[in-house]
C-alpha cells in the first residue's frame, strides 16, 4: 500500500528515529555482530581505559551518523537517493548497537553528551541538505572519509588482545568506506578545503571530550 504521510506523521517518524538513536534500540540490519563468536580477553586497567575511551568515541560518532543520515533523509530532494542511503543508515544502526554492546561488556557507559551530539549533527545534516543534494552527499562522503581514518587509527591503538573490539572496528571501517563511495557515486561534491578542516577540528574537540565522559 502506498500511503501518503501528513507532515505530522513524518514529524513523528523522525522523532521516533531520533529518540531510538539516543535512548533506545534503533532498527538494525540482519547482519550478525562481528564480535559475536570472538573470544573475550582480560584487560588491565590501563588497557580498559583506552578501549572504553575509544569505543565511547566510536559510539558517539555513530550517534552523529544517525543524525546526519536523518538530516539527509529529511531534506533530500531526490527520493531515489534517499532510498539508496537507507541501507547505509541502517548499517549505522548496526554500528551503534555493536559499540554500545561492547561498552556494556566492558562495564562502561556511553557519552553523557550523546543527545547534544545528536542535535548538533542533525543541525549540520539539515543545513547541508538545504544547500542541495550534492552538498549534503558531499558532506556525508567527507564525514565517512574522516571516520574511516579515525577507525584505522583506532585499529592501531587497540590492544592486540582485544579481538572483540578490533572485529567491530574493522567491520565499521569497511562499511564507512562503502558509505563514502556510495555518497560520491550518487553525486556528492568535493567540499571546499576550509570546510573539511573545520570538520576535522570539530571532531577533535568531540573525541577529546568523549574519551573521558
Ligand atoms: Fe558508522
Ligand atoms: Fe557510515
Amino acid at each position: 500500500m502506498n500511503r501518503q504521510y501528513t507532515p505530522f506523521d513524518s514529524f513523528l517518524m523522525q522523532a521516533d528515529t531520533a529518540l531510538r538513536a539516543v535512548f533506545g534500540s534503533p532498527k538494525v540490519t540482519e547482519r550478525p555482530n562481528p564480535a559475536e563468536n570472538v573470544e573475550d580477553c582480560e584487560l588491565d586497567d590501563k588497557q580498559k581505559k583506552l578501549v572504553t575511551g575509544l569505543m565511547r568515541i566510536n559510539h558517539a560518532g555513530e550517534v552523529c551518523a544517525q543524525a546526519l543520515y536523518q538530516g539527509q533523509a529529511m531534506t533530500a530532494r531526490d527520493p531515489e537517493i534517499r532510498a539508496k542511503l537507507e541501507r547505509a543508515a541502517q548499517e549505522e544502526n548496526d554500528h551503534l548497537a555493536w559499540c554500545e554492546g561492547r561498552l556494556k561488556e566492558l562495564g562502561a557507559r556511553t557519552s553523557v553528551f550523546d543527545p547534544f551530539w545528536y542535535v548538533g549533527s542533525l543541525g549540520l545534516g539539515v543545513a547541508a541538505g538545504l544547500a542541495g543534494d550534492k552538498w549534503s552527499l558531499g558532506f556525508l562522503a567527507e564525514t565517512e572519509n574522516q571516520v574511516t581514518k579515525h577507525l584505522e587509527g583506532h585499529l592501531e591503538r587497540l590492544p592486540e588482545a582485544d579481538k572483540k573490539s578490533t572485529a567491530i572496528v574493522k567491520q565499521m571501517a569497511i562499511d564507512e568506506k562503502g558509505h563514502e563511495q556510495l555518497a560520491i557515486r550518487e553525486g556528492g561534491a568535493d567540499l571546499p578545503k576550509p570546510i573539511k578542516e573545520m570538520m576535522k577540528a570539530t571532531s577533535k574537540v568531540m573525541t577529546n571530550t568523549v574519551y573521558h565522559i
